[in-house]
């Protein structure tokens, strides 16, 4: 099996993992517990912390380690609700992931406003939009920083900027573009960022939310005093240093992975459009992630592609959701304008650590293969007379 679905989630580095084993052999104590264990369990904690506010720069007390990318998500913008009693108005984008979402729905439902902008064809952001939604009322604004599915980043710095004049917290999720593309909180201007372990190394089920600390954020979880008051519960320490380990990997090679990734990308892509002329790269008149594309070819089905390409031996993702029997469009690709018969044919491919040029060799004339399989097997029957 080749691997190419790295923003589902990224395999453990190979270095990671004898890293953790430890904290679940030796390193046994609680690392709120006073005693002799529990020191050495604290030990590991503190130092993945370390490792954490050194890649995103920031101090060890701005980290909030969280089970992964959707509680910090969820507890950013609950954490923040919270304090303001639900009262005011919220501006997120009509891309971010379920996580931000469905939390918006639910915040909505409790009495804050939700604005959610779209964006162009591309798949960024309307600006415009964002600044006639702000109003008085608004007291916090979620954006991400490069979208799961297309890969494109988005205008976050002018968003941060926007925010900072008129005294609104801005929350960021960097689950994917954080290991793909440095990524600090003062860099992306933002009062909280959202990262995710198994996104770029690390163990699946955690993750952190980082924050500025003048910010009063409300807890999710109540119980001990963990994470200073803010996120009660025994930490996941395995996952947590397994987590720091990650990293600290990719923060010693951002520059040269980036520009191996998009080296890679680039190849992948030219590949396929010379294979197949009709083939649609979604967002790639803007800046995106290295190691993401979305393609489709009209008319086919996505999730019948990634099922083809999964009997052939590559492991890829559509880029629609299939209900109630019925492929759609996925929300991100029909926010950019594209429904129907191209949305529906959207598969995403996303590289990693582990992807080698071997792997876009092989990938590609088999995934050209099976599009022109698929197209004759769509095509109309024509009779013989
Ligand atoms: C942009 C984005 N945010 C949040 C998440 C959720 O992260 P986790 O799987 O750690 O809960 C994901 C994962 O798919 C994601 O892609």
């Amino acid at each position: 099996m080749i691997y190419l679905d790295h923003n589902a989630t990224s395999p453990v580095r190979g270095e990671v993992v004898p890293l953790i084993t430890p904290y679940f052999t030796e390193f046994i104590g609680n690392p709120s517990s006073v005693h002799g264990s529990g020191r050495a369990a604290r030990k590991g904690l503190d130092e993945a912390r370390r490792k954490l506010a050194q890649l995103v720069d920031v101090h060890e007390s701005q980290i909030i380690f969280t089970s992964g990318g959707t509680e910090a998500n969820n507890l950013a913008l609950m954490g923040v609700a919270l304090q303001a009693n639900f009262n005011g108005h919220l501006i997120t984008s009509a891309i971010e992931h379920p996580s931000i979402l469905a939390m918006c729905d639910l915040l909505e439902q409790r009495g804050v406003a939700v604005t959610r902008i779209g964006v162009d064809s591309q798949g960024v952001v309307d600006l415009n939009a964002l600044e006639e939604a702000m109003t008085p009322e608004t007291f916090l604004v979620s954006v991400m920083h490069a979208n799961n599915e297309t890969g494109v980043i988005q205008p976050i710095q002018q968003i941060a900027q926007r925010c900072r004049q008129a005294q609104v917290i801005f929350h960021s999720d960097t689950v994917q573009s954080v290991g793909k593309l440095p990524v600090t909180l003062e860099g992306v201007g933002a009062d909280m960022i959202s990262l995710s372990a198994h996104k770029f190394g690390g163990p699946k089920g955690v993750g952190a939310l980082v924050i500025n600390n003048r910010l009063a954020l409300s807890s999710m979880l109540l119980g001990g005093g963990q994470e200073r008051n803010r996120r009660a519960g025994t930490e996941n320490l395995p996952g947590i240093v397994g987590f720091g380990a990650a990293c600290q990997l990719v923060g010693s090679n951002q520059r040269k992975e980036y520009e191996r990734l998009l080296g890679l990308r680039n190849q992948l892509e030219a590949d396929l459009s010379n294979l197949l002329p009709e083939l649609i790269v979604f967002g790639n008149e803007t800046e995106r992630l290295p190691n993401t594309t979305l393609v489709g070819v009209a008319g086919l089905d996505g999730e019948t592609l990634v099922m083809n390409m999964d009997l052939a031996g590559f492991a890829i993702s559509a880029g629609s959701a299939c209900g109630s029997g019925r492929t759609q469009a996925s929300p991100v690709l029909a926010a950019m304008g594209y429904d129907g018969a191209v949305g529906q044919s959207a598969v995403r491919i996303s590289l990693g650590w582990s992807s080698q040029r071997e792997d876009i060799n092989r990938f590609a004339p088999v995934f050209a293969r099976t599009v022109k399989r698929l197209q004759q097997m769509s095509a109309p029957l024509t009779m013989a007379v």
